[in-house]
């Protein structure tokens, strides 16, 4: 195929350093990142390790040499799920928030026409989540904002979470949805289950309560994208769909449409690792609803983005094409930001393709 430049909607990325929150807040809880040599962290809670990470997660210099080396043009940032932290104080969570989205505008801000940015938010408390979502969309000018897959005790339907959702439709924020906390993750600690199994679980939960709840039906301009190809979601739309059709009781309590008919309310990123699936997924939703995205840096993620597309010769050049990058550019708005801009809608500095 000709050379497309990629737009991976799916990367996470740290500061190299934030406030030690436990100084701050005088609890415990928070995630801290301790520098261990040349390019090695480890992330730990409360001192015990979580997670060992490289620089890639915060040295935009060598994020861009991997792009460069593999044909992305521009990488979505996004923190890590760990650090959503809505299990804490609100105003807590908002001070940590506000330093994250700080480093990412400012990353986004200093290699132009690489980097994009979605913000996170205190979402345990709506009204604080919505204005860091305002500050996040206006003086920092992210493109929306990726959210746990619950929140607590509430799913995504749940009533308090409506003004967040109205909000995001109202400022043209991209909502991109993370598995977290993953459900049955203390009866399953061994095989890397919660990961293997809780994740793709927990995007299917999410991807229900948005359909049952109505969010998608009440808001019909929200842009939601769902992290790993929707999880289990996508794979289970039929069960689904009969559940809906023969016990209305228990599933068609808000919305009168079977779930299907809201498929076309939802994008995926592409991270599914076998070319069955993904071949499935734009059966099921077509490329246009598909948008690469490969976790990045992490190691469960797609170590060459976008490599699974190109391989797949099912797919046109087109369907390529949209999947690599037309499909991010739509559900971030990319075009219509650049327009109202009075910029060219193409993406500004980025090298080409090396194939
Ligand atoms: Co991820």
């Amino acid at each position: 195929m000709t050379d497309v430049l990629s737009i991976d909607l799916h990367t996470h990325i740290l500061p190299p350093e934030w406030p030690d929150m436990k100084g701050r807040c005088g609890y415990g809880g928070w995630v801290s990142l301790e520098h261990v040599g040349t390019g090695c962290g480890r992330l730990a809670i409360d001192g015990t390790h979580f997670r060992d990470v490289c620089s890639r997660c915060w040295d935009p210099a060598r994020r861009l040499a991997d792009c460069d080396e593999h044909g992305v043009a521009m990488q979505v940032l996004s923190t890590v799920p760990v650090m959503f932290s809505y299990w804490a104080q609100p105003r807590d969570s908002l001070d940590l928030a506000r330093h994250l989205n700080d480093h990412i505008a400012e990353t986004v801000r200093d290699h132009p026409g690489r980097f994009e940015g979605l913000a996170t938010v205190p979402l345990q408390d709506p009204e604080l989540a919505v204005g860091e979502l305002e500050r996040s969309m206006g003086e920092l000018g992210l493109r929306g904002v990726q959210i746990g897959s619950h929140v607590n005790d509430w799913n995504l339907d749940a009533p308090e979470l409506l003004p967040f959702f109205e909000a995001a439709e109202r400022l043209g924020a991209a909502v991109f949805v993370h598995p977290w906390e993953m459900m049955g993750r203390g009866e399953m600690p061994k095989f890397w289950l919660p990961w293997l199994v809780g994740m793709p679980a927990e995007t299917a939960r999410a991807a229900c309560s948005l359909v049952f709840g109505g969010v998608l039906e009440r808001l019909p301009r929200l842009r939601v994208a769902l992290a790993h190809g929707g999880g289990s979601f996508p794979f289970t739309i039929g069960r689904i769909e009969h559940g809906h059709r023969v016990r209305p009781d228990l599933c068609a309590t808000v919305i009168e449409r079977p779930p299907s008919a809201y498929l076309d309310r939802l994008y995926v990123d592409s991270l599914v690792h076998d070319a069955k699936a993904l071949r499935y997924l734009v059966d099921l939703l077509g490329a246009e609803r598909v948008a690469l995205g490969s976790d990045y840096p992490f190691p469960l993620g797609e170590h060459v983005p976008g490599s699974l597309v190109r391989s797949m010769e099912e797919l046109s050049d087109a369907e390529k094409a949209r999947i690599l990058s037309g499909t991010a550019r739509e559900f971030l708005a990319l075009d219509a930001a650049a327009a109202s801009a009075g910029e060219s809608p193409s993406i500004a500095g980025a090298k080409e393709s090396p194939r």
